[in-house]
C-alpha cells in the first residue's frame, strides 16, 4: 500500500504524461478511501492523516494546473471540470460508493477552490461521514454545518430533484442493470469465439439480452448510461460494442422507435464491429497512430463484419439492418463526405447506421485507448 501510494505521487508529480482522467480517477479512489478510513479512525490517527494528505496533494496539483476542481454528478455520470469521467472496472466500486454517498446527501456538485487547506479537507471528510449532521434535509443541513465550521474553499450545489432516487426497488434495478450489462459483454465474447468455429451464435440469447436492456433503459435510463462510463482496456472492443448498444437503444427510444425496432437496432449495434475479429492485435492495440497500410487493414473491418453476419447460420433471425450497420457505420451521412468503405454506393445510409455511427463516435471520443 505504502509503495503504491509513493508510486501514485511520483507518477503524478514527475509524470504529467498521465492523462487527466487517470488523475481524476485517482482522486476518486483517494476520496472513497479517505471516507472509508474516516469511518473507522479518529482524525488524529496516522492512517487517516496519510489518506487525507494523499488526497490533498492530488487536489492541490489539479488546482495548480486547472485553477479549479469541480465534480458534478449528472444522471449517473461524473463530470470533472466539464470532462466526462470514465472508470476502470477495478475502480467502479469506488465511483459507485461515492455516487451513493452523494446521492444520499443530495449533492450534485462538489467544488474545491484555490486556497484549500489540508485541515479544511479533514474537517469536510469528518463532517461528511458524521450521521449526526443531518437532521431533516440532507443537503441543507450538511451545507449549513460546513458554513458554521468556516470551510470556505469547498462549495456544494444541490442535486437536481429528479435525480434524487433511492430505495430498495432502485437498488434491485441497479443490480439487474449491472448483471445484464456484464452478461452482454460475456455473451459477445462467446459469440466471437463460436463464430470463429462457424458454430451457431445463440442469436436468440442476443435478442433476449436486447429485450432486457430495453426494459432497463425504460426504467432507469441514466443508470444504464452510467455503466457505459466504465472503461476496459483488456476487452476494449467487447466493452465498446456493449456501450454502443446501450447508447443506441437509449437514442432510438428517444427518437420514438418501437420495441421491435429497438431490438433490431440493439442487435445491429451489438455486432457493428464484428469484423474487428479479423484485424491483427498489433494493429488493434497499436500504441500511437496507425500508418497508411495499417489503417487500410483496419478499414476492412466494415465489410469483414458484414460478410461474417451474412454468413451466420442463424441468418433468418438476424435483422438485415445488422449487416447494413456493420458495413456502413464508418460512412459519413451524405456518402460524399468520406468515410469507408469507399465503394459502397447507395443514395443514403440506413437510419440505424446513422444512429450507431453517432453512438460509436461518442463512445470512441470519450474513451482513451490504451496508448493513443
Ligand atoms: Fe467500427
Ligand atoms: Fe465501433
Amino acid at each position: 500500500m505504502e509503495e503504491k501510494d509513493q508510486e501514485v505521487r511520483k507518477d503524478y508529480i514527475e509524470g504529467a504524461k498521465k492523462s487527466l482522467s487517470k488523475i481524476i480517477e485517482e482522486i476518486f479512489i483517494r476520496f472513497s478511501s479517505a471516507m472509508k478510513v474516516a469511518q473507522i479512525y479518529e482524525p488524529n490517527n496516522l492512517t487517516f492523516i496519510r489518506q487525507i494528505n494523499l488526497l490533498f496533494n492530488l487536489i492541490q496539483n489539479i488546482l495548480q494546473k486547472e485553477g479549479k476542481a469541480v465534480f458534478q454528478f449528472r444522471e449517473n455520470t461524473l463530470f470533472f471540470n466539464t470532462t466526462r469521467v470514465k472508470f476502470d472496472f477495478s475502480s467502479y466500486h469506488n465511483f459507485k460508493f461515492l455516487a451513493d454517498e452523494f446521492r444520499e446527501k443530495e449533492i450534485g456538485t462538489l467544488g474545491f477552490n484555490p486556497g484549500l487547506s489540508e485541515s479544511e479537507l479533514t474537517q469536510f471528510i469528518t463532517l461528511f461521514i458524521d450521521d449526526e449532521v443531518i437532521k431533516e434535509n440532507p443537503f441543507e443541513d450538511f451545507e449549513a454545518v460546513l458554513k458554521e465550521s468556516g470551510i470556505g474553499h469547498i462549495f456544494l450545489e444541490k442535486m437536481h430533484s429528479l435525480e434524487v432516487t433511492g430505495g430498495a426497488r432502485e437498488e434491485e434495478l441497479q443490480k439487474s442493470a449491472i448483471k445484464v450489462f456484464f452478461k452482454s459483454i460475456t455473451h459477445l465474447k462467446e459469440v466471437v469465439e463460436r463464430e470463429k468455429k462457424k458454430k451457431r451464435i445463440w442469436l436468440k440469447t442476443t435478442r433476449r439480452l436486447m429485450q432486457s436492456i430495453i426494459n432497463l433503459v425504460s426504467q432507469n435510463e441514466s443508470f444504464m448510461i452510467g455503466l457505459t462510463n466504465i472503461k476496459n482496456y483488456d476487452e476494449y472492443t467487447l466493452n465498446h460494442s456493449t456501450n454502443v448498444t446501450v447508447l443506441s437503444i437509449c437514442f432510438g427510444r428517444r427518437l420514438g422507435l418501437e420495441r421491435k425496432e429497438l431490438v433490431d437496432l440493439g442487435v445491429s449495434a451489438f455486432f457493428h464491429d464484428m469484423g474487428k475479429v479479423e484485424i491483427p492485435e498489433e494493429i488493434l492495440n497499436k500504441p500511437g497512430k496507425l500508418d497508411d497500410n495499417e489503417f487500410d487493414i483496419m478499414k476492412t473491418h466494415s465489410w469483414q463484419g458484414a460478410q461474417k453476419l451474412a454468413c451466420l447460420k442463424e441468418l433468418s433471425i438476424l435483422p438485415v439492418t445488422a449487416i447494413n450497420v456493420a458495413m456502413e457505420h464508418h460512412i459519413w451521412a451524405n456518402l460524399e463526405g468520406g468515410g469507408y468503405p469507399k465503394y459502397w454506393k447507395k443514395d443514403h445510409t440506413d437510419f440505424f447506421s446513422k444512429i450507431v455511427k453517432i453512438c460509436d463516435f461518442f463512445d470512441a471520443v470519450t474513451t482513451e485507448r490504451p496508448y493513443r
